[in-house]
């Protein structure tokens, strides 16, 4: 995935953010969440924020 790419549709959350987001500290979905927005309507991006914590 590279960077611009968006994860969350619903929030237009991109890949950068999310990274930012673990670079910050977040170690869980629910943390990247709070910080992003992302995950917080549909939830279809939750396996790619899971994806992304794996990294
Ligand atoms: S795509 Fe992330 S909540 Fe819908």
């Amino acid at each position: 995935m590279h960077d611009d790419d968006i994860v969350c549709y619903c929030r237009e959350v991109t890949v950068k953010t999310i990274r930012h987001a673990i670079h910050e500290g977040a170690r869980t979905v629910e943390a990247i969440t709070d910080i992003t927005d992302a995950g917080l309507e549909c939830g279809t991006c939750i396996e790619h924020l899971e994806t992304l914590l794996e990294d």
